[in-house]
């Protein structure tokens, strides 16, 4: 049987057609129609102004603390609860991250915390100059607080956005609430372009600014002259070409993710021990992945169990993000709080939520989720 991932790229339209128009027309750079289009087409989509398509999501993170002049000396505080790439980002520039934890009720950065981070951190002297606030498994953090947060300190807020892509915040979709958001279309992404990202905001000056620095920040001259340090960081028109086939079908995967996580909700839903990702009031997300908490002394097994007895039948289960406090590469940074996403690292588990996904594989999926109950609990922490 074919094994199952956890969110693997699906074909589902033009992309043959879009990708081989752009080999007939020798557009085989990292420029072209396809990627300008693919641009405007991603503006329109998120309801924002300007965008600049690059090789990732963490290239477009990286370019957006540099358009913001973030560097040694500087502090940027982030959402702990995430993937690497969003402190990574940070620490390619120089400055140095903070963390702070997640919300119980939303998964997302914590307004209250980050409000009592920042003042600590700005009373001790730091120079704090951005936050990176993650929007999480396809759900926007809450920027209405997070915005009043960062203007009563005075810093820029920046969203991760680069696996929200189709969700809404307060009726607006995801992607125009932080002054500048990073979207992603790695391979399991909703959308994918194999490998790519796209950095966009309202202000035109970081945009261009960020093309500029995406292919080593050249200046409008006819030989090469530079006057800052660039990136080889611009998107290719083939994938372009793919992203945009991609793009056109975003509603369809949308609302497929969400039928999933609805069948998954209506299996499990009232199995004592098993509960879902909370589902924040401020906004719909896009599903990306459907994630759950599992308490072992009332399901009778814990996640490793149910991760394990699913991976025997190749099927492919995720533990949730193991926070950035606890990470040993950022273990000595200063962290705000910090249980809460400990306690979904240990407990959480995310499970296969392609679009592709069949029905007859969800039953399935969810038959080995209840027999494993009863079986040995783990003692195997992750470290
Ligand atoms: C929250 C978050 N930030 C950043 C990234 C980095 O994106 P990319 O893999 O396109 O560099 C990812 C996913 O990979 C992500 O999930």
């Amino acid at each position: 049987m074919a094994r199952i991932y956890l969110s693997p790229p699906h074909v589902t339209g033009r992309e043959l057609e879009l990708v081989q128009d752009a080999i007939a027309s020798n557009w085989i750079a990292p420029l072209g129609p396809h990627v300008d289009a693919f641009e405007r087409e991603l503006c329109a989509v998120v309801d924002v102004e300007h965008a600049v398509a690059l090789a990732s999501g963490t290239a477009a993170l990286h370019l957006a603390l540099v358009v913001l002049g973030i560097g040694p000396g500087d502090e940027v505080a982030c959402s702990s609860f995430t993937f690497a790439a969003s402190a990574n980002a940070i620490v390619y520039t120089g400055a140095t991250p903070f963390f702070v934890d997640a919300n119980p009720a939303t998964w997302t950065l914590d307004p209250e915390l980050l409000d009592r981070a920042l003042a600590d951190r700005i009373a001790a002297g730091a120079r704090v100059k951005a936050v990176l606030a993650v929007d999480l498994y396809g759900q926007c953090c809450d920027y209405d607080a997070l915005g009043k947060v960062c203007a009563r300190h005075d810093v820029v807020l920046l969203q991760d956005a680069a696996e929200s892509l189709g969700a809404t915040y307060r009726g607006a979709p995801a992607g125009g609430q932080g002054s500048l958001a990073a979207f992603s279309f790695n391979g399991n992404k909703i959308i994918t372009t194999s490998g790519g990202g796209m950095l966009v905001s309202q202000s035109p000056e970081w945009v261009e600014h960020a093309r500029k620095l995406s292919t080593q920040a050249r200046e409008p001259v006819a030989h090469y002259e530079h006057l800052e340090t660039g990136f080889n960081y611009r998107m290719s028109n083939l994938l372009a070409a793919l992203g945009r086939a991609q793009l056109e079908s975003l509603p369809e995967r949308v609302a497929t993710r969400r039928q999933i996580n609805a069948r998954y909700q209506e299996r499990l839903g009232d199995t004592p021990g098993i509960s879902f990702m909370p589902v924040a009031p401020y906004g719909s997300g896009n599903f990306w992945l459907t994630c759950i908490v599992v308490e072992p002394s009332e399901f009778g097994a814990d996640r490793e169990a149910i991760r394990l007895a699913l991976e025997a039948e190749e099927i492919e289960a995720r533990p949730l993000w193991k926070p950035m406090h606890l990470q040993p590469l950022y273990a000595r940074r200063r962290v705000y709080g910090g249980d809460v996403s400990a306690r979904l690292f240990e407990r959480g588990l995310c499970l296969p939520s392609g679009s592709a996904l069949t029905e007859t594989d969800q039953e399935r999926i969810v038959g080995i989720m209840l027999a494993a109950r009863g079986t040995k609990v783990s003692s195997d922490k992750l470290g």
